[in-house]
């Protein structure tokens, strides 16, 4: 049970066989959860429309976002990973909550379609620094495909960056976890290039890795 009275999804129905394939929660999972718990009254406050989870893995994470939303809005999940994409579906119905799933490469399928009309955008990419050649390398239906972050940790999430600032609506959030490794300032002066502001919401150390979550949003008109 979380503090805010909402439980941390059920999903006691994905055993040990779905983990080989689909990245279980684990402590960034839980810090990302912490993070929409801590905001869950200001995200109930501006009535999302649209919520899109990128990598949604479990399904965890969004499924949270739904129960937190009473399913008032149209919650968005997307991985590369079809058996990450099926887990996410199995997640939402375990938990009685309407999440659609689609199997994509970021929201390559969806964006013309979302541009704009994002209200919350959560994302926990792969992060881990790996020689670049492994992010190539790992199939989409791997396990490593959920860590291996490449270059800085951050060449899945660098392909999604530049898009963040059109994908998001006018009042739109974009949640992000990061480790040190992935250069935090530097994905913050990314998004303040289009006009994002940024502030960090949680932060934890979790054996040799210091997670984060970033928050970021529109600057407000000058
Ligand atoms: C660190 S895991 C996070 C999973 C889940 N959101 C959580 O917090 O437990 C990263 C997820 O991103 C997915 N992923 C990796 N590359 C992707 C891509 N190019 N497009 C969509 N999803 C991707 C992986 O399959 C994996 O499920």
């Amino acid at each position: 049970m979380k503090m805010s009275g909402l439980k941390t999804p059920d999903y006691s129905h994905l055993h040990s066989e779905d983990f080989q394939d689909v990245y279980e929660p684990a402590e960034d999972t839980f810090l990302l959860l912490d993070a929409l718990e801590k905001d869950a009254e200001f995200i109930q406050r501006k009535r999302p429309c649209v919520c899109v989870e990128v990598g949604s893995g479990s399904g965890v994470v969004i499924t949270f976002l739904a129960q937190l939303l009473n399913n008032f809005s149209m919650c968005l999940a997307v991985d590369r990973n079809p058996k990450a994409a099926t887990s996410t579906k199995r997640t939402a119905a375990q938990n009685g909550v309407a999440v659609e799933v689609v199997n994509s490469d970021l929201l390559s399928a969806l964006q013309p379609h979302l541009h704009g009309n994002v209200d919350v955008l959560v994302f926990n990419p792969p992060y881990v620094v790996t020689p670049p050649e492994e992010v190539s390398r790992v199939g989409s239906s791997s396990i490593a495909s959920s860590w291996a972050g490449g270059t800085n940790g951050r060449e899945v999430l660098d392909r999604l960056l530049p898009h963040v600032g059109q994908l998001l609506s006018a009042e739109g959030v974009f949640y992000l976890l990061v480790i040190k490794e992935n250069k935090p300032d530097d994905i913050r002066q990314i998004l303040a290039e289009q006009k994002l502001s940024c502030e960090v919401l949680i932060e934890r150390r979790a054996g040799p890795e210091h997670l984060s979550v970033l928050k970021f949003h529109h600057d407000p008109p000058s």
